[in-house]
């Protein structure tokens, strides 16, 4: 496709939406269409599913929490991540299917082939041609959101089998501050873009000499 589709994955307090808005930011000062989206919640369905989906009252079974994510991922492929690609945009998403392959793979105990045949039918085979994975520890990430107490962390490892997904991953060390983590966001990203020819507007900067601040933290 003539776009070019980054996910963004990690532990929870990774820091990936920060720098996701971030790298958008930068991206857009240097001249390119840049669309930002999130799973689960990217369309307006899919936002009913993340309400649902993250709603700590409710017992989800985990048969039923794995089509849930799958229907907010096809969607999300079929309405907005698809036309955009397809209309040269950057897609940066926050999140994409290996977080499925991590939470309900390693997370809930699913075959992987049932995985990847429930990730294959809601993406139609849509993958990322790049991903930044954040790389924190599990108690910097929770010291970070301090938002709650989850044993299930520690799993939230990705299958070491899965060749194809190294050949596109890029993993980070998110453990320093907010500026240098961008900083390397930049340095994989930027040479990414430029390799495969992304258009960019004319009148677009040909670097920005301050980096953009961070924006007020808000996570999701
Ligand atoms: N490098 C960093 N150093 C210190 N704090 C950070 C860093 N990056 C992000 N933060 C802060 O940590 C919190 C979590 O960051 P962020 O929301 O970007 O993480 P996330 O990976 O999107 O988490 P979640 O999976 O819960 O959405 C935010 O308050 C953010 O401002
Ligand atoms: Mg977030």
């Amino acid at each position: 496709m003539a776009g070019a589709f980054i996910t963004f994955e990690g532990i929870d307090g990774s820091g990936k939406s920060t720098q996701l808005r971030m790298l958008a930011s930068t991206l857009r000062l240097a001249g390119y269409e840049v669309v930002t989206t999130r799973e689960p919640g990217g369309t307006p369905l899919g936002k009913q599913l993340r309400l649902a989906l993250l709603d700590a009252q409710a017992e989800v079974d985990p048969l039923a929490e794995l089509l849930l994510y799958a229907a907010d991922r096809a969607q999300h492929v079929r309405t907005l991540l698809t036309p955009a690609l397809e209309t040269s945009h950057i897609v940066l998403s926050d999140r994409y299917a290996d977080a499925t392959v991590a939470y309900q793979g390693a997370g809930r105990g699913f075959t992987p082939e049932l995985i990847a045949s429930v990730v294959e039918l809601a993406t139609g085979g849509l993958k990322p041609d790049l991903t930044l994975f954040f790389e924190v520890s599990v108690a910097e990430g929770l010291m970070r959101t301090r938002k709650r107490e989850d044993s299930e962390r520690g799993k939230d490892r990705l299958d070491a089998e899965d060749i194809e997904f190294y050949a596109r991953v890029r993993v980070l060390d998110a453990s320093g501050s907010i500026e240098e983590t961008h900083a390397s966001v930049v340095s994989i990203v930027m040479p990414f873009l430029e390799e495969r020819g992304l258009k960019r507007h004319a009148l677009a900067r040909e670097s920005s000499p301050t980096a953009p601040q961070p924006p007020p933290s808000s996570a999701h």
